[in-house]
């Protein structure tokens, strides 16, 4: 075992914190006086996240319409328990983010999945998706770009989604954008919100962690129909309080200058993703792949598993010999998809250099 492990299993990058957040907040700290803000949060940042220009057909969106909370998961949260009814099914595409399945069943959801073929990119054709929807299914969830895959599903695909999900009107279609910024393809990712919302039936959930490098201030936001979002700010004035005014005030800061932040973190990151990207394409047993959003790669080991385990057993295996060599990375058996692995670069060149040394140490070895 390596005296000191290397994760690359964190959700979260090695970014410094925008100077702008740190000098709002501090500014605010000093001035000695905090106001407690409405539980939606603050005008000034929930008017900010809808200021940018949708495409027309789009509907028009307000302060209304968005929640701040504390970090995107509890935006999920408090959409979940708002939407959804005993016996309700939340339908998630899958591979997907570990954390969906404790929202969904803390909310009282019950949790359905529908599993994507690798081999086919991941692709999510409205035939398939229409088959899977059913009258118990409340909501479709799903994550773009895609924690784990890095797949980042375009304007043209979200649309024939949306021809799908319109003849469901009772159904929630609800996108986590969290990763929206972190995306090395020359055309922006597409929002859910930039959709036309036949049922007033679109939820967004997004945060700054991620693509805005406020990592460990606990901030995220909703935006929903306002119906919907007038009972999470109540739900959340109910059960807890306001995201704290400097944690907004730095979240503001980083809304005003999210292209420059966006770019300097991409930057940052394109380095050491060609790094990774380049280890993976030189191992021969693991097929091509080409994450083009988030800092994850999810690499397909299933030519590393013990082929006389079930595969989530076998999966734990391989991660466990990985871990004994002193690298962590995130078990693919929880995103849905056993054999893979989410593997995080955005951390030090040092780091990622050495975990790829261990790393190829054990994927060079032999099966078992
Ligand atoms: C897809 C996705 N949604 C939500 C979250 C939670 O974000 P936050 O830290 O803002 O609560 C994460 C964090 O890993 C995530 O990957």
């Amino acid at each position: 075992m390596h005296k000191t492990p290397i994760s690359l299993a964190s959700g979260y990058g090695n970014f410094v914190v925008p100077a702008a957040a740190t000098r709002a907040a501090t500014d605010l700290l000093g001035s000695g006086l905090l106001e407690v803000l409405p539980a939606a949060g603050s005008e000034a940042l929930r008017t900010a996240l809808v200021a940018p220009a949708r495409p027309a057909g789009a509907g028009p969106l307000s302060a209304d319409n968005v929640v701040i909370t504390p970090g995107a998961k509890a935006a999920l949260f408090a959409l979940l328990k708002t939407v959804l009814r005993p016996g309700d099914e939340v339908l998630l595409p899958t591979p997907n983010w570990f954390g969906f399945a404790a929202l969904v069943e803390q909310a009282g959801g019950t949790l359905r999945t529908l599993p994507l073929d690798p081999a086919d990119d991941y692709a999510l054709r409205p035939d398939q998706l229409r088959a899977a929807l059913s009258d118990r299914t409340r909501v479709l969830l799903f994550s773009n770009p895609n924690n784990p895959s890095g797949r980042l599903y375009r304007r043209p695909e979200l649309a024939g989604w949306l021809t799908v999900t319109r003849d469901f009107p009772d159904l929630f279609v609800l996108s986590d954008e969290i990763y929206n910024l972190i995306n090395f393809e020359a055309e922006p990712t597409p929002s859910l919100l930039d959709f036309p919302d036949p049922h007033g039936r679109h939820l967004v959930v997004n945060g700054f962690s991620k693509s805005l490098a406020l990592i460990g201030w606990g901030a995220g936001y909703l935006v929903a129909p306002a119906a919907v979002a007038r009972a999470c700010a109540e739900w959340q004035h109910a059960t807890g309080c306001a995201v704290p005014a400097p944690t907004q005030t730095a979240a503001l800061a980083v809304t005003r200058q999210a292209p420059a932040i966006a770019a300097e973190l991409l930057a940052q990151l394109r380095p050491n993703r060609a790094r990774l990207l380049d280890f993976l394409a030189a191992q021969a047993a693991i097929p091509p792949a080409l994450p083009t959003a988030t800092y994850y790669a999810y690499p397909d080991l299933r030519a590393y598993l013990r082929p006389d385990l079930p595969p989530a057993e076998a999966a734990a295996g391989l991660l466990n010999r990985l871990r004994q060599a002193g690298v962590d990375v995130v078990d693919g058996t929880g995103c849905g998809t056993p054999g893979f692995a989410r593997i995080s670069y955005a951390v030090s060149e040092a780091d990622l250099t050495e975990a790829l040394r261990r790393l190829g140490g054990v994927l060079g070895g032999a099966n078992g």
